[in-house]
């Protein structure tokens, strides 16, 4: 299987915390058809070899891929659920280590090989929505509709803050949150990629709801019948 026979697919990508994933969950539950997250299998990679002995310096490729084999990727409703030996592990993905790991596992090749085969998997079966880095260039150039999203850093800080405290963040924290976020963007540089073909679509002044309107609205423009 490989990018050029796929069926339906958007491919969403962007900075750290610009709202990929759970924009891409929504527009997929909107248009009834399946979404499969990237990053969450780059952030179970790294989990699946946190587990082993070594400390990160001293990881290589091969014994990250060898690890990730206990992943699976289960159905569940339009998304899957990451599965490591079995066991549900969505909620330790984004635990701090595994944050701080992932940029560095996801610059090895064989890892990025790793990742592109399972994406290609889920995207044999039908239609999807699709999100990371590199969706719309290295991994699915033929995509039907490709979204690049952006917005200010400070913002995408405040809202991965309000996710993950469940309160208003304080200033200083919004500070530190965006310092931390732009560190990342500066390791994941070298994997973001825009597409000549993706629209643009800042989302700093937008509601979530205004976002996933605007990504449904242009994929029935695309495809008429999702
Ligand atoms: O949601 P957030 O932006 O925090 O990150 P993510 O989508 O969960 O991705 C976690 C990490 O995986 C990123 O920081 C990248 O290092 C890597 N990644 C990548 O290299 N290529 C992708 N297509 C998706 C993620």
């Amino acid at each position: 299987m490989s990018h050029a026979d796929h069926h339906f697919v958007i491919a969403i990508d962007g900075p750290a915390a610009s709202g990929k994933s759970s924009t891409a969950k929504l527009v997929a539950e909107r248009l009834g058809i399946h979404h499969a997250d990237s990053g969450a299998l780059y952030r179970a990679a790294t989990l699946a070899r946190t587990g082993r002995s070594g400390v990160p310096e001293s990881w290589n490729a091969g014994s990250i891929v060898h690890e990730a084999r206990r992943i699976a990727l289960v159905r569940s409703g339009t998304s899957f659920e990451i599965t490591l030996s079995g066991k549900p592990v969505s909620e330790e993905l984004h635990e701090p280590a595994i944050t701080a790991l992932v940029s560095m596992v996801a610059k090895m090749e064989p890892v990025r090989a790793w990742v592109n085969d399972r994406m290609w998997e889920c995207a044999a079966d039908g239609p999807i929505v699709v999100d990371g880095r590199d969706m719309g260039t290295a991994v699915f150039p033929k995509a039907q509709l490709k979204i690049f999203l952006i917005a200010k850093a400070e913002e995408r800080a405040r809202r991965r803050l309000l996710q993950r405290l469940g309160r208003m963040p304080m200033e200083a924290e919004i500070d530190a949150e965006t310092h931390a976020l732009r560190q990342r963007d500066v390791k994941d540089a070298e994997q973001t990629r825009q597409a000549d073909d993706a629209v643009v679509i800042d989302t700093t002044h937008l509601t979530q709801d205004e976002q996933v309107d605007r990504i449904v609205d242009l994929a029935r423009q695309v495809k008429s019948d999702v």
